[in-house]
């Protein structure tokens, strides 16, 4: 059983930290409340927290913050701890890479176990073709060189993304980003000659909105649209997609996207670059998303679960694709440290032997019938969606108009951290409650955070209308 965070002092504050902008004038009780005073007294407030829960230790779905109190962790740090909180085969293979050395630099001595892990990530990337590895620091990082092979493999300069897109935080991730707050809000200007068609959305999606076997195939028509109108089709390096939204609210295309997508690119010569920073490394019950639709992407990037929670992505694409660029073109200081990469080759150690996969699958299923059920219990879930342990249910004030229920999703963050579950939201509309939970939760742990959900579920459903729009505001 998780010890639920104290009622009273500290879980309130607690509940309220990320957004009380008075904090600094309490007094601290508890110990993660003088870490909340510190906080806002001297970190920037762009880096912005969900919970005011300060970790003291993590085992696998479970973290122990600094007041004591324990909590399931739903979020995994945002999708990096497939593997669970310190496993003991990461932990090991940290400790003794560690302890041998902990960075050389690719470029000067290359570590064995960056070209050991370039190896392994080529040979499980989807498809049959070749394959060369590029390792970089973040997801972001992947990102921007996977447009800079992209288009020196290609000589064009334009790249396609998608609307309620993410893919980083750095200049030019954030121009293919398609979400303004908070990610591109006043960051301008951005890279040119990059452009956005929409995604196939089905719960909003213009011709089917809400239609559960809907193609949403608006985008097919809309690309059409910009290879006539904004650029053509043969001055297009790359299209970068999700293969499953993450940020933009887990949303599960239909099975025909990607291939209609992979047959557009063969067709006009353009590199398809396969985002799967938050969908890879087992959490759609398959290693990576797009092996659900038998799809190669020409570049795929992975991030996130890679290595546990170090610092690491990965470029993996076709071999003469990946070597476009000249000696000295791709790299960086740390890229491909060897502590990460140690880490990284232990995470795939254990996903060839115990499988999550499977894990994946069954707790995705989980979930979804218990959300299936709220569905019909709770007016507020609008939607409920997910491909393996991909899951995420949309909160509406009105299944008609589907008006999002933004301040809802918010409260219910705060209610089922009260009860001991931390959850992360996500969307256009920041009213998508998705579950990242790593794949070893254990089947109890599954029944206890749905439980809680379901709690906080009602606890919002009780919430007077009027207390609710004074809260939104
Ligand atoms: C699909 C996708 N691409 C790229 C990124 C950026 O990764 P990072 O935060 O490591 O830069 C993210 C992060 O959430 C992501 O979900």
């Amino acid at each position: 059983m998780v010890k639920s965070p104290k009622a009273g002092a500290a879980s309130t504050a607690q509940a309220g930290a990320a957004d009380d902008t008075h904090a600094r004038h309490k007094r601290a009780s508890t110990a993660s409340e003088a870490i909340q005073v510190e906080r806002e007294r001297y970190l920037p407030r762009g880096v912005y927290t969900y919970h005011g829960v300060y970790p003291a230790s993590a085992s696998g779905a479970r973290v122990v913050d600094v007041n004591g109190d324990t909590y399931l962790d739903f979020a995994g740090g945002i999708g990096v701890m497939n593997v669970g909180h310190s496993h003991p085969a990461v932990v090991a293979a940290i400790q003794q890479q560690a302890a041998l050395y902990t960075h050389t630099c690719a470029h000067v001595l290359t570590p064995p176990v960056y070209v050991e892990l370039a190896k392994r990530l080529a040979e499980i990337a989807p498809g049959n073709s070749p394959k060369k590895t590029l390792l970089v620091n973040s997801g972001a990082e992947a990102v921007e060189n996977a447009i800079k092979i992209a288009r020196a493999a290609t000589g064009r300069k334009a790249i396609i993304a998608f609307e309620n897109s993410f893919h980083g935080r750095t200049n030019l991730a954030l121009a293919l980003t398609g979400k303004v707050r908070p990610y591109r809000q006043n960051f301008g200007p951005f890279a040119s000659e990059i452009y956005a068609i929409p995604y196939p959305y089905r719960y909003r999606c213009a011709q089917h909105s809400g239609d559960e076997n809907a193609n949403c195939d608006e985008w097919q028509a809309d690309l059409e649209r910009t290879f006539l109108t904004r650029v053509p089709a043969e001055q297009v390096a790359a299209i970068i997609v999700e293969p499953v939204q993450g940020e933009g609210g887990f949303i599960v295309p239909p099975k025909e996207f990607l291939p209609a997508l992979r047959e557009i690119c063969t067709r006009h010569g353009i590199l398809l670059i396969v985002d799967e920073v938050q969908s890879g490394f087992g959490r759609t019950g398959r290693m990576f998303a797009a092996e659900h639709s038998g799809v190669e992407g020409d570049l795929m990037l992975m991030a996130k679960s890679l290595a546990a929670g170090l610092p690491l992505a990965a470029v993996v694409g076709r071999a003469e694709v990946m070597d476009a660029p000249e000696p000295g073109g791709l790299g960086g200081t740390y890229g491909g440290n060897p502590v990460a990469c140690a880490a990284a080759l232990a995470v795939l150690d254990i996903f060839a032997r115990e499988g999550l996969l499977e894990r994946a699958n069954r707790l995705g299923a989980t979930a979804m019938e218990r959300m299936r059920a709220w569905q019909g219990r709770f007016a507020l879930v609008g939607d409920v969606r997910g491909l393996g342990a991909m899951v995420a249910m949309e909160l509406v004030r009105d299944r008609t108009t589907r008006e999002p229920a933004t301040a809802e999703a918010a409260m219910l963050l705060a209610e089922a951290r009260k009860r001991g579950l931390i959850l992360i939201k996500a969307g256009l509309f920041d009213n998508v409650i998705r579950l990242l939970m790593p794949l070893v939760t254990t089947d109890e742990e599954m029944a206890e955070a749905l439980d809680i959900m379901e709690a906080s579920l009602a606890a919002v459903s009780a919430v007077p209308a009027a207390e609710m729009a004074a809260a939104a505001h």
